[in-house]
């Protein structure tokens, strides 16, 4: 568990200068899965609030979504992919277990004078791989650093298990990390646990070395994601509240003290308790699972990406994200737009 005050350790401050993200064309609505599984458009609307959710095309794999909301993010922040010396991969459905698909990003946009990395911490990806920018910037280690979380969940989801394959979609989320000197502006502070005695609750069993693919794996349906739904939600709600409070107690700040949250959207209901425990009114929070469903390390920067290209993040605002995912792992970072 790490809690870090900005006044504690910071060197240098670390900004988000561009965002960006892609969701691929193809929409499959709650109507679609009616026609493939046991399921209604009424039971998934009001137990998620999922409405639809994007799914990749069949040769469009991670790092192309990953590479194309880099390029977005790359032309916001006004710098070319030569300037990049770290790209962080958030990612459960990497390109290939390895090479890691920051490799495979490194390679598409021309960041020539970039070392690559990827990491596996399901939904608390994307806050991770800020995190670790924030650290990487804040000593000199690096001075421009790439965040691209993507996602092509479709491609572990049993389409055969409704208790799953109704909830999950595909798409990227990208940030450029850099130095700032600018006051106040930037990452404040940052709040990050994991539990690894509940990595049953959500997982992947086979392909891995502990139980490598065979065709016994493929056969018993072990290279899926698993998820034990109702123990997870516990979980999320709590671990969700828990980190925001105590990051915010470490700034010396309160909720109200923050413009707007953005969680990661794995379903309307754990939002809507967060916030009633955290004492925020839900319009206080950045929603778009009903488009995406949820993505997995790349939600949050899909909805970031989505508001301030939308004008309603404005300069100044105080952000707070919010996750939690397999591992378990979980986080939440604060910010000043
Ligand atoms: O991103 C990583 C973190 N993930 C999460 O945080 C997900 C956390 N969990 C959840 O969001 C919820 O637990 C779910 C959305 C997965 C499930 O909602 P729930 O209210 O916990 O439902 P449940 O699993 O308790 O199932 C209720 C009923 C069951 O039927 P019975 O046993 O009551 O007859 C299920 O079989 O709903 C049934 N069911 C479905 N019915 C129609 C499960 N999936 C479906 C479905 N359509 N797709």
């Amino acid at each position: 568990m790490e809690t870090v005050h900005p006044n504690h350790t910071i060197m240098r401050r670390a900004c988000i200068t561009g965002t960006g993200a892609y969701a691929p064309e193809r929409v499959l609505t709650n109507k679609d899965l009616e026609a493939m599984v046991d399921t209604t458009d009424e039971w998934i609307t009001t137990r998620t609030g999922m409405k639809e959710r994007r799914i990749a095309r069949d040769d469009e794999a991670s790092s192309d979504m990953g590479a194309e909301a880099a390029r977005r993010a790359i032309a916001a922040a006004g710098i070319t992919p030569e300037d990049i010396d770290l790209i962080i991969a958030p990612t459960i459905t990497p390109d290939t277990p390895w090479p890691n698909t920051g490799c495979y990003i490194q390679q598409k946009i021309g960041a020539k004078n970039a070392w690559c990395v990827g990491i596996e911490a399901a939904c608390s990806g994307f806050i991770y791989g800020i995190w670790m920018a924030r650290n990487m910037i804040a000593t000199g280690a690096a001075d421009a650093v790439l965040v691209a979380a993507c996602e092509k969940i479709s491609s572990i989801v049993d389409w055969t298990d409704r208790a799953t394959c109704v909830l999950f979609g595909d798409g990227a989320g990208a940030v450029i990390v850099q130095a700032t000197d600018h006051p106040t502006r930037g990452i404040i502070g940052g709040h990050m646990g994991s539990d690894g005695s509940l990595s049953n609750l959500l997982i992947q069993p086979a392909g891995g070395s502990r139980m490598p693919t065979t065709e016994e794996t493929l056969r018993n349906g072990m290279n899926y994601l698993k998820m034990a739904g109702r123990e997870t939600y516990k979980h999320a709600v709590t671990r969700m509240t828990d980190s925001a409070r105590k990051l915010l107690q470490s700034c010396g700040l309160t909720f109200d003290d923050v413009d707007w949250f953005i969680p990661h959207q794995a379903n309307m209901r754990i939002i809507t308790a967060v916030g009633q425990r955290m004492g925020v009114p839900v319009e206080k929070f950045i929603i778009n699972i009903e488009k995406y469903a949820n993505t997995s390390s790349a939600t949050i920067g899909l909805a970031l990406d989505e508001a301030v290209r939308e004008g309603r993040i404005k300069s100044g605002d105080k952000i707070l994200f919010v996750a939690f995912g397999g591992g378990l792992t979980w986080g939440s970072m604060l910010l000043e737009w």
